[in-house]
């Protein structure tokens, strides 16, 4: 009656090495149906949130796609923007180029609820902010793309991480903002066409006041433009499209 055993036993070991291997693997591939089989309504769900949302306030699509990319580039796609302070840490949200700036937190967190709702306990809060900057940029008129899914969520968060100048500031040089993108795998092209997302949304005069009035490698009608919208000396809380 050795073999039962033995093949049970083996069974078991071939269990344990799946296990070891799905819970290990923290680089595992993301995948389009990710969710067919646990949560196949994540997608309706998210996109009607997002749907009223931006029917009510348009300028929401652009910051949904803001948020993902400020989450993204800070530790990676984890949702770690999301996660509020603790007593254990602080966390992104009053970071520099987070600061009274991003927006969008109160729409995720319907979205989360809504998604709670069709399947409890299954879609990540990272996947939902990938789910949802996709579809305010097809609502927004711009191109559609397959979403890849799989992502964990982070516990922690990391103020001096969000920070350290990975997310590049509107003060940088070309090569640093080449340099940025290309410590996350992007290429110039990819810069490029991502920073084409700012013919959405709108931006603080603050963040460009001094770009527009003193200098000169701007072209010159645009600055002109921008200045009406934004007056030297003037308000601080001015925005431009
Ligand atoms: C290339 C480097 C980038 C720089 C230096 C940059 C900088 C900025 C700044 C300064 C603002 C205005 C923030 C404010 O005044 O509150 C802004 C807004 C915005 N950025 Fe970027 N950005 C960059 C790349 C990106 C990328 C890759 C995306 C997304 C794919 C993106 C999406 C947006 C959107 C949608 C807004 C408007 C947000 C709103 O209206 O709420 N940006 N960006
Ligand atoms: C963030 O903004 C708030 C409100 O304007 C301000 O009181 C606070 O000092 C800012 N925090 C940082 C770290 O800049
Ligand atoms: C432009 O530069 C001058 C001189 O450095 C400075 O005083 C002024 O505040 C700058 N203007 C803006 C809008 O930043």
């Amino acid at each position: 009656m050795a073999r039962p055993s033995s093949s049970s036993s083996s069974m078991a070991i071939l269990a344990l090495a799946f296990l070891v291997i799905f819970t290990s693997s923290s680089s595992a591939q993301l995948s389009t149906n990710f969710y067919s089989k646990s949560c196949p309504k994540v997608f309706t769900a998210v996109k009607s949130v997002v749907q009223s949302a931006v029917s009510k306030e348009r300028r929401m699509g652009a910051s949904l796609v803001r948020l993902f990319f400020h989450d993204c580039f800070v530790k990676g796609c984890d949702g770690s923007i999301l996660l509020e302070d603790t007593s254990s840490f602080t966390g992104e949200q009053t970071a520099g180029p987070n600061n009274n700036s991003v927006r969008g937190f109160n729409v995720v967190a319907k979205i989360k609820s809504q998604v709670e709702k069709v399947c409890p306990g299954i879609v990540s809060c990272a996947d939902i902010l990938a789910i949802a900057a996709r579809d305010s940029t097809v609502i927004l008129g711009g191109p559609n793309w397959n979403v890849k899914l799989g992502r964990r969520d982070s516990k922690t968060a990391s103020l001096s991480a969000a920070n350290s100048g990975v997310i590049p500031p509107p003060t940088s040089t070309l090569s640093n903002l080449i340099n940025r993108f290309k410590n996350k795998g992007l290429s110039v092209k990819d810069m490029v066409a991502l920073s084409g997302s700012h013919t959405i949304g709108q931006a603080r005069c603050t963040s460009f006041r001094a770009r527009i009035y003193n200098e000169t490698n701007i072209d010159s009608s645009f600055a002109a433009t921008r200045k009406k919208s934004c007056p030297f000396p003037g308000p601080s809380g001015n925005k431009a499209n």
